[in-house]
């Protein structure tokens, strides 16, 4: 695939085959991902590709505390919720994916439904866990390369026909996810990518996101001159 076909394609696939990924293809995706840049080529990443039983124990474990209501103990700073322009593409991409999907606004049992089908990562065979290494934790260079890791692993994927859905909800029980991936506390736990074949037919995968305007991100300085 040329570049641009795989940037202008890629999109977040929430509903997978259950065809298993090879160990093989995995690693090569890895292995471009891991050519992402990082501060100092401090390279604070690691992944743990986690699919089978650890997996199932993962997406039950998630499950089972969010419908219990156990609070959520995830290992980032999640900020203040999103407020004016950020909260409009909130809401705006949330509409899209529910209008894709058939689920009506005052649906609650359907809302709930697919609000938990993120905690169980999507029924994607595979997931992939990011963590950094605790020692850097004090550096917001750190995150920024986990960033730029997955962005080029999602891309990597997608290049090889593989769907990814970058998350949070995979890891908002944090324990849940540390004892059966078998994380050492020197790891802090970043985010989760759930990884697998899209199902074409699955609704939600046909979304493609909008992106605000270059000229409202992008300020050229000096080039009138
Ligand atoms: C840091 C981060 C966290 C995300 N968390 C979730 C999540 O918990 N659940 C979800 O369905 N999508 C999640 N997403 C996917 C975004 O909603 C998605 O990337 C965005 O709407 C743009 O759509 P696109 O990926 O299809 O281009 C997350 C993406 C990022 C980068």
């Amino acid at each position: 695939m040329e570049y641009d076909e795989v940037i202008l394609g890629r999109r977040s696939i929430r509903g997978y085959k259950p065809d298993p990924v090879p160990q093989a293809l995995i690693r090569e995706i890895v292995g471009l991902a891991m050519r992402a840049p990082s501060s100092y080529n401090s390279q604070p990443w690691n992944l743990y590709v986690i699919s089978g039983r650890p997996l199932d124990l993962i997406r039950a474990g998630n499950v089972e505390r969010m419908v219990a209501g156990v609070p959520e103990s995830r290992e980032f700073r999640a900020g203040s919720p999103f407020a004016g322009r950020h909260r409009e593409r909130q809401v705006g991409v949330a509409k899209q994916l529910f209008i894709a999907m058939g689920i009506a606004r005052e649906d609650k049992e359907r809302r709930e439904d697919w609000m938990l089908r993120g905690f169980r990562q999507f029924d994607a065979p595979v997931c992939v866990i990011v963590t950094y290494d605790r020692e850097l934790a004090d550096s917001d260079d750190t995150p920024f390369d986990c960033g730029a890791l997955a962005n080029a692993l999602v891309n990597a994927a997608w290049s090889r026909g593989l769907g990814t859905v970058i998350n949070s909800q995979g890891i908002m029980q944090s324990p849940v996810v540390r004892e059966a991936a078998g994380i050492p506390d020197h790891q802090v736990i970043m985010k989760s990518i759930a990884l697998g074949w899209p199902e074409e037919t699955f609704p939600a995968n046909a979304v493609l996101s909008e992106r605000k305007p270059i000229d409202e991100a992008v300020v050229f300085v000096g080039f009138d001159e």
